[in-house]
């Protein structure tokens, strides 16, 4: 894991924002994992900039997204498609047909998840898979004792989801209990892992995840195994990590050739 410590979620987002671009530059069929929730927001704002000010072209990137809410039609305003629309794809150039998210009113489920992995594996596999982090330690919607080699599935969400989603939906009895989401096995095959975390209400999810062991009750633990996982977060997120200073002088004393 390699591990970039800033000092608040704008600078953090910024470095996300380019290795993103980057990617893009210099691979115009790239394939990006996608997800939602607060932590990528800025990430969102800065790639709809870059295209805005740059020209960046999404034209022939397809996209991959980690979950979705099983019984929640598409226009509802809490979906994930609502929020992808919101926040990135009605400010980029991205086809509509190259958007791929969990369709959660889909009849046959298992038979939708298994399309859903098809089509990853068509697309060529994701390039950069955009990960937050759950205060539980879950990434997709990976709740803690996820298998750590699952795929695209149904699953349960925790009450301590169900409460962090209740605004959304007007209180956290109308969450919806299931959702759709990519599993464990699914994001760890991306060829790189890009998670963001930022505040303190994150830091003890980040320091388990980061210096525990890997573990099924940490779900994001498993990036551990992952041969290539960048994490960016803010000074408060990383506040208990007992290697931060060395994390800080890896990042500081990084070869020009490897610099973000
Ligand atoms: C959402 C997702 C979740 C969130 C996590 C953190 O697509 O996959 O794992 O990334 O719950 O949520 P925020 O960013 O709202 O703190």
């Amino acid at each position: 894991m390699e591990i970039i410590i800033q000092p608040d979620s704008q600078q953090a987002s910024q470095i996300a924002a380019r290795i993103v671009a980057r990617l893009v530059r210099e691979k115009p069929h790239a394939v990006l994992g996608f997800a939602t929730g607060n932590t990528p927001l800025q990430l969102y704002r800065n790639l709809a900039v870059v295209h805005g000010d740059t020209g960046l072209d999404f034209s022939d990137v397809t996209s991959f997204n980690l979950d979705e809410y099983i019984g929640i039609p598409r226009a509802h305003p809490s979906s994930f498609h609502s929020y992808m629309w919101a926040h990135l794809f009605s400010h980029i150039n991205m086809p509509k047909e190259r958007i791929n998210i969990p369709d959660g009113m889909a009849g046959d489920i298992p038979a939708a998840c298994r399309k859903y992995e098809q089509a990853i594996r068509t697309a060529g596999g994701i390039d950069i898979q955009i990960l937050g982090l759950g205060t539980n330690g879950h990434i997709g919607f990976n709740e803690p004792s996820s298998s750590l080699s699952s795929r695209t599935r149904i699953k349960t969400l925790t009450d301590d989801s169900r409460l962090t989603a209740g605004p959304g939906f007007g209180g956290q009895e109308n969450v919806p209990n299931h959702v759709i989401t990519m599993g464990l096995g699914t994001i760890m095959d991306a060829k790189m892992c890009l998670l963001l975390a930022f505040g303190k209400k994150k830091a003890a999810a980040v320091a388990r995840m980061v210096e525990g062991p890997v573990t099924a009750m940490v779900p994001g633990s498993v990036l551990q195994m992952h041969p290539r996982t960048v994490l960016i977060l803010d000074k408060d997120a990383a506040a208990e990590l007992k290697m931060a200073d060395y994390y800080n002088w890896v990042r500081d004393h990084k070869p020009d050739w490897q610099k973000y």
